[in-house]
């Protein structure tokens, strides 16, 4: 599973706009898409995709600002794609982000921070198939 990655469109850019030139980034970055869907996340879907950080200090403004709108989720292809799609996505604070990045371009803070990618290859399978049936992704 190297060459997939899992994406989010928060619910900051679905709101302010972005999401079409943010999946034309995407595209331009090298990355095809196998998957994708419009959705608003339960609270119980939340804090469930976000588990890992049930015990640190933002978890629960990370689930109320998740819950707020739809996001769009979706599943992508490249070579080495957890890795680009980091770069391609920038740091976490859009403060830190590397110019021309995602975050840099449309997040307005650390929490509305525009896009999600997934840190590990292992964590890209299990988020994909939290969103996406294997049928969705063939
Ligand atoms: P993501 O999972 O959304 O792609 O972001 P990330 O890997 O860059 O950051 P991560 O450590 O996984 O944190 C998940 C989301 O929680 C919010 N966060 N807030 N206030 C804080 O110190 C803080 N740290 C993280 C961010 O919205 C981050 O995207
Ligand atoms: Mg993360």
């Amino acid at each position: 599973m190297s060459n997939i990655t899992f994406t989010m469109i928060k619910p900051d850019a679905v709101a302010n706009g972005h999401t079409g030139k943010v999946i034309n980034d995407i595209i331009e970055g090298g990355f095809s898409i196998k998957a994708m869907k419009y959705l608003h996340l339960s609270k119980e879907k939340a804090e469930a995709f976000y588990g890992i950080h049930r015990e640190r200090p933002f978890f629960n403004d990370l689930v109320s600002f998740m819950t707020s709108g739809p996001i769009v989720a979706a599943v992508l292809t490249k070579e080495n794609a957890v890795a680009d799609f980091r770069t391609l996505i920038g740091a976490t604070n859009p403060a830190d982000a590397a110019e021309g990045t995602i975050r840099a371009k449309y997040a307005v803070s650390i929490d509305a921070n525009a896009i999600h990618g997934s840190d590990s290859d292992e964590n890209a399978a299990g988020e994909a198939s939290f969103f996406f049936s294997a049928f969705e992704m063939f």
